[in-house]
């Protein structure tokens, strides 16, 4: 795959009966791209995401053609090179995964990977609003099975929440892997100290061992993090609720209003219960699994 940044030179033109109509100052901004042997372009300056470590585009396809006619182009900025190169591993190892988005080329050259379009994540209104709770349950059962299957391949997402959860053709496909961990080496992860962190050691404001101590990831505790998310992502999207950092004191009453038809709602509060006295654990994960395909 090649990327061609630039745009087109001085009366070039991208060809192909794209830009036909296109203004000459609006096609400075275009890009074009190719994915296994089709053309895509998108408008550098039209992101429909953009955040501090790069920007999301929806690409076309410029010309009839037989794979996909819209991509989804993710180009990092600097700050987010590394991220996305972590990120392209990931989807790379897990490319024929059901649960997690698709991978359709990259050029980590240009930091840039290009994945199937999906209609959108779960934090969307406008896609979640007429999802029934039977659906709601299927999407977090088949997130819940990506989840242990991701574990039993030793690597955690590390950042599981409704944004880095997107629908296609009503299923669950995780993105956004910038921050996975691989624990196929060990079960101990050292990241690398950052320059802020030797700053503090060199003032004496942490300990060298703090740091370390900081820097170790253990996979245990990676894994109970995915876990913890995931029941918060769960609890947030089955009522409505946008409160990100905790499953709320009252949870209960809530889940069972948003429930009340279920046949098995006194099961899955009860999950959820046990999930609040308990914590995280592998077996409420599997539990989730075959409790809301029910
Ligand atoms: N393949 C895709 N199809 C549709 N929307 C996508 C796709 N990938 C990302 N998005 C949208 O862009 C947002 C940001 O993408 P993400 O990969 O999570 O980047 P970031 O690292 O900036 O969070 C997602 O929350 C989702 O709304
Ligand atoms: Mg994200």
């Amino acid at each position: 795959m090649g990327v061609i940044v630039g745009g087109p030179r001085e009366n070039e033109g991208f060809g192909h009966g794209y830009d036909k109509k296109i203004e000459p100052e609006a096609a400075k901004t275009l890009r074009s791209i190719d994915c296994n042997g089709n053309e895509y372009v998108y408008d550098k300056e039209k992101p429909f995401k953009s955040g501090a470590d790069g920007n999301v585009y929806f690409a076309k396809a410029t010309q009839p053609m037989s794979g996909e006619t819209e991509v989804v182009v993710k180009v990092a900025k600097p700050e987010g090179y590394s991220e996305l190169a972590n990120e392209s591993k990931f989807l790379n190892l897990l490319s024929n995964h059901p649960g997690v988005i698709k991978q359709l080329g990259f050029d980590l050259s240009e930091s840039t990977i290009i994945l199937e379009k999906a209609e959108g994540s779960l934090n969307n209104q406008s896609l979640i609003k007429n999802l029934s709770i039977k659906d709601k349950l299927s999407i977090l059962s088949e997130v819940a099975a990506t989840v242990d299957t991701l574990h039993k391949e030793k690597i955690s997402h590390n950042d599981l929440n409704l944004k880095n959860i997107l629908l296609k053709s009503g299923h669950a496909k995780l993105c956004d892997f910038g921050s996975a961990l691989s624990f196929s080496k060990g079960n101990v992860i050292h990241k690398p100290i950052t320059s802020e962190m030797q700053m503090m050691i060199d003032a004496g404001i942490l300990s060298p061992n703090e740091v370390l101590s900081n820097l170790k990831i253990t996979k245990k505790d990676a894994y109970n993090t995915d876990i913890n998310d995931y029941f918060k992502l769960a609890y947030n999207l089955l009522t409505g609720s946008t409160e990100d950092n905790m499953i709320p004191r009252n949870y209960e009453t809530v889940l069972a209003e948003k429930l009340k038809n279920h046949p098995d709602a006194d099961k899955i509060i009860n999950l959820f219960r046990e999930f609040k006295e308990n914590g995280p654990s592998e077996r409420l994960l599997e539990k989730a699994i075959n409790l809301f395909t029910l």
